[in-house]
Order: structure tokens, then sequence, then C-alpha cells
């Protein structure tokens, strides 16, 4: 099929490349410099996998600047982002990019991606001749071409039976199961699983806290003890300094808002959200421990990004601790694998534990789990309980009690 892509960022580039194996793919971006470096075959994001494939099937891709070329396409995915205004979302390069593939092409199926609110897609088609499905996205970064050729499932919704079966045609190379329904459940159901992982994270960090007041506990084999129960689930019940990036901090408070102003008060994703803004407090407080006043200290970061396997910065914990670090006045280091420079923050390429007061891991990359220094005897933090303590019992972390 001829497949429109509009929106070339995160899931815009990552769903292009994975379905030029078998599609036609005409990417669409209003970003001059996005299309450039496209056509230059120079990828702006870092996902394992994903240039190998950009390459392989680069010969079924073109990209353009304007939606002009959107008339040769048979379907439209619409990939723009969505951000929040005051808590509340603003789907307004949403509602932009359906109204010019409809000015352009009113005979494309148009299927929104973006993250939106319920209601959205039909309040949309309404105001437009093409029929519009819905089909969220739930890969997560650093496993995104993994995700998006082996999801858990692919939701649709729509009325129209024919162009429900074009788009799971599109996907059936996945194997994945299919569920159909409304748009609006469609919609609703990507705010519910994102609030859902929230709440398990906010969850065990609140559990961490009660360890850390209990003697010879431990957050971690809370956890693995809880994860064994097939109803519970081990995944996402990781303790750390909370969740970030484009994704969950954004989505919890959009759903909120919207929930609020339908008359219904959704109390555990605000707890959740409260918890969250409450980790780096109780970072901040196990970093002092050792180390006394942080004004004047030392102090080495592992990880900038949101997470491991990602150079995204949006909404991370460790820029937040790291910013407040410096409101109380530490001189704060940093190493990352891919984040070289970052304002207010002394990047370093190598790690030597006597330039710094306290090291503390703050992202959960594979290459910070074991390193000779933790045997040192030497403040070293772990803050996203990546470290196996029994190997390495000078490390002090978050949901564990000590005197
Ligand atoms: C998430 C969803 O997983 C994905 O389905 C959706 O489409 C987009 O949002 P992503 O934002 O890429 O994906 O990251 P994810 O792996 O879910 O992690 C989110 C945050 O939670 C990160 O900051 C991570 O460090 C944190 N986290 C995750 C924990 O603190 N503990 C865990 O156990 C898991």
């Amino acid at each position: 099929m001829r497949i429109v892509i509009v929106g070339l960022g995160f899931v815009g580039l990552v769903t292009s490349v994975v379905l030029a194996q078998y599609n036609e793919i005409i990417g669409i971006d209003i970003d001059k410099n996005k299309i450039n470096k496209l056509n230059n075959n120079d990828l702006y994001i870092y996902e394992p996998g994903l240039k190998e494939l950009f390459i392989k099937n680069r010969n079924r891709m073109n990209f353009y600047n304007d939606y002009e070329n959107a008339r040769n396409g048979d379907i439209a995915f619409v990939c723009v982002p969505t951000s929040t205004i005051n808590n509340k979302i603003d789907t307004s390069y949403v509602e932009e990019a359906v109204k010019s593939l409809n000015n352009t092409n009113n005979k494309l199926i148009i299927v929104i991606k973006s993250t939106v609110i319920p209601g959205t897609a039909s309040s949309l088609s309404y105001k437009i001749n093409n029929y519009i499905l819905s089909n969220p996205e739930f890969l997560r970064e650093g496993s995104a071409v993994y995700d998006t050729m082996h999801p858990d499932r692919i939701i649709i919704g729509g009325k129209n039976s024919e162009y429900i079966e074009t788009l799971s045609k599109i996907w059936e190379f996945t194997n994945a199961p299919i569920l159909k329904t409304t748009n609006e459940n469609a919609e609703l159901i990507k705010y519910a699983s994102n609030s859902f992982l929230a709440v398990k994270i906010s969850f065990i960090n609140e559990i961490a806290n009660l360890c850390e007041k209990i003697p010879n506990t431990d957050v971690n084999i809370i956890a693995k003890g809880m994860g064994m129960d097939h109803r519970i689930g081990k995944d996402f019940l990781r303790a750390g300094i909370g969740f970030g990036g484009s994704c969950f901090p954004k989505d919890t408070r959009a759903i909120v808002s919207f929930s609020h102003e339908k008359g219904v008060d959704l109390k555990i994703i605000k707890a959740a959200i409260d918890i969250n803004n409450n980790r780096i407090n109780t970072a901040l407080a196990l970093i002092e421990k050792p180390i006394g006043n942080l004004k004047g200290k030392k102090i080495l970061l592992l990880g900038l990004s949101f997470k491991n396997d990602t150079n995204d910065l949006r909404e991370s914990k460790s820029i937040e601790l790291a910013n407040e670090l410096i409101n109380h006045n530490s001189i704060v280091y940093a190493y990352d694998p891919i984040i070289k420079e970052y304002p207010g923050i002394n990047m370093v390429n190598s790690i030597n534990s006597n330039d710094y007061d306290c090291i503390v891991i703050s992202s959960e990359w594979e290459e910070f789990k074991n390193n000779a220094l933790y045997k040192e005897n030497k403040n070293i933090i772990d803050l996203r309980r990546i470290i196996d303590l029994d190997l390495y019992p000078n490390v002090k972390a978050i949901g564990v009690h000590y005197d």
C-alpha cells in the first residue's frame, strides 16, 4: 500500500521504517530540517536497529515537506505530537494534520496514532470528509523497532468494517491479536494503559518508602515476590526515582484533567502523580545521608536521559535531580553513554571515583550495572535499583533500610 505518515518524530519515523518492509512510504513533516536530514540518510533519533532497517528499506521511503504528495496515498497515519497546556491536552497539531490531509486527498483513510483524549477522532470526523480510525501506539523508547514489529496487541477504533480490514492487513505481519472497537474505546485504552503502568511504578515506589523504615527489608525482593503472582506480573515494579519521558507524565496529567471536566476524580492516578513528584526529595535525602550538607559537594550522576537506551531528555528525572542538586549548591558532574553536553552540568567521559564526594546511578543503563569502583569504599548510591547489592555491599540503594 502507499502509506502516508504525517509527523516524522519518534513514533512516525519508527512506524515509517518498519512499515516500509511491505509498503511504500510517503513521509511528511513540516520541519524542513528533518526532511533534509532524512533525504541525506541522517537519522536524528537513536533507537536500536533503526539505522539498519532504514538503510534496508530506504528505496521504499520518500520524505516531503508539504502535503501535496499525500495525494498519492491510500491511507495516512497521523503521528504528530500532542502536548499539554496547563495540564490540558492540546490537539491542535492533530487537527491541523487531519485538515491538511483532507484538503489534499479527501479519499484517504486517516488513522490517528497520536495520543488523544476520548472523543477527538469523532469530533474531528464531523469537520472533514475522510474516514477516521484510531490506532494508538504502545511502543517504548529504547525498544521502539522491536515493539513495533512485535506488539502485544493492535487496537483499532472505528466503525467502517472495510477500512478496519484495510488497517488490520497492514499490521497482519506482526501476528499480534487485534482488538476492534469504537474510536473512543481505542483512545481511552491508551490512557488507561499508560496510567496503569505509571500507577504500578508509583505503587512500588511507595512500598520502597516503607522498606526504608523497616529493618531487613528490600523493595527489590518485595517486587520479586509480588511479581511471581501472575495476576500482578513482574514488569514495571522496579523502584527508583520515578517515571519520566514524553508519555507517562503528560498522559497521566491529561487524563486527570479531562476526567475532572467530566466530573470524575481519578484519585489513584492523582496519587501516582503525587508520589512521582516526591521521588527527588527521597533521592536527595539518600544522597545527603553519607555526605551531609550538599553545598559545595562534587556529585557525579550516571545517566541523564529519562531511561536507558535513549538520548531523550524529556521530563527526565535525572535532569530534575541535577537541577535540585544545583539549587542546593552542589557541583554536578554527569556521565552519559550518549549525551555529551548539557547546560550547567559538567559532562565527563570517564569515571575516577576520587574526583567526587558521591556517585549516583540515576538511569538504568546496562553498562552501569557492574563497575570495579563499586567495590571501593566510596559513597555510591543506586537510585534505579540495578545493582546487585550482594555483589557490591558498599552501594546504598533506594528502598532498603539503613541505620
Ligand atoms: C511508555 C509506555 O511503556 C509505552 O507503552 C507508551 O507508548 C509510551 O510510554 P516509554 O516512555 O518509552 O514508554 O518508557 P517506559 O519504558 O515505559 O518507562 C517510562 C518511565 O518509567 C521511565 O522513566 C523509566 O525509567 C520508568 N520506570 C519504568 C520505572 O521507574 N520503573 C519501572 O519498573 C519501569
